[in-house]
């Protein structure tokens, strides 16, 4: 896996399924890495307000209709084979990825997820949060396994709750974290990678 990174451009692919604001901060955040390259973006929502910023970039884009799963990540695989992905970035992408496409692409696929994992996996994280009268959440960059949002943590931020704060609120500040926290932890997972060569 290590080797065929080598020290050349890694080109990432990032998978949405909304909003993509996390997209729109890598895009920013990685326009002027020379090492670093958003090279895909793929949704499985066609009304996905990320691709917006994806067309904006000129980042080839595609919609996966993801109606039979089976062929959804076969047509992934191609496409991840065919622009020569290094990295998948999760962000906001609704889809569990199967462990036979985990095991079939063979390179790092990461997740941003909206809770100081392992507490908190799955939805809903602001709301549970709060409902517990948790003193902290945040957010985490973790390795995808073919367990929910179980794979090793490479990265995270933790976030103070304010006294009366409502999920709502709690999730705007985490976003913002987010988007700091996720090129942060990609640059140096990706440092670390040529390291290891
Ligand atoms: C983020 O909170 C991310 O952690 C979670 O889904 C949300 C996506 O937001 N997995 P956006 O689409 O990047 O704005």
């Amino acid at each position: 896996m290590v080797k065929s990174i080598g020290k050349r451009i890694i080109f990432i692919a990032v998978f949405i399924s909304g909003n993509g604001s996390n997209l729109k901060s890598l895009i920013k955040n990685f326009k002027n890495n020379s090492k670093i390259k958003i090279s895909l973006v793929l949704s499985n929502n066609p009304n996905a307000y990320g691709l917006v910023y994806a067309k904006k970039n000129k980042i080839k884009n595609k919609i996966i209709n993801y109606k039979r799963k089976k062929k959804a990540e076969s047509i992934i695989l191609n496409l991840l084979k065919k622009n020569k992905i290094n990295i998948i970035c999760l962000a906001g992408f609704m889809k569990i990825l199967s462990k036979h496409f985990i095991k079939k692409f063979k390179k790092p696929i990461l997740n941003i997820h909206p809770s100081l994992l392992p507490k908190y996996k799955g939805l809903n994280t602001h709301s549970r949060v709060i409902l517990n009268k948790e003193k902290f959440s945040g957010c985490t960059v973790h390795l995808v396994t073919p367990t929910l949002d179980s794979g090793k943590i490479i990265g995270q931020k933790k976030v103070k709750i304010k006294k009366n704060e409502n999920a709502s609120k709690l999730s705007k500040r985490i976003l913002k974290q987010e988007h700091i926290l996720y090129s942060k932890t990609i640059r140096k997972f990706v440092s670390n990678l040529e390291k290891k060569i």
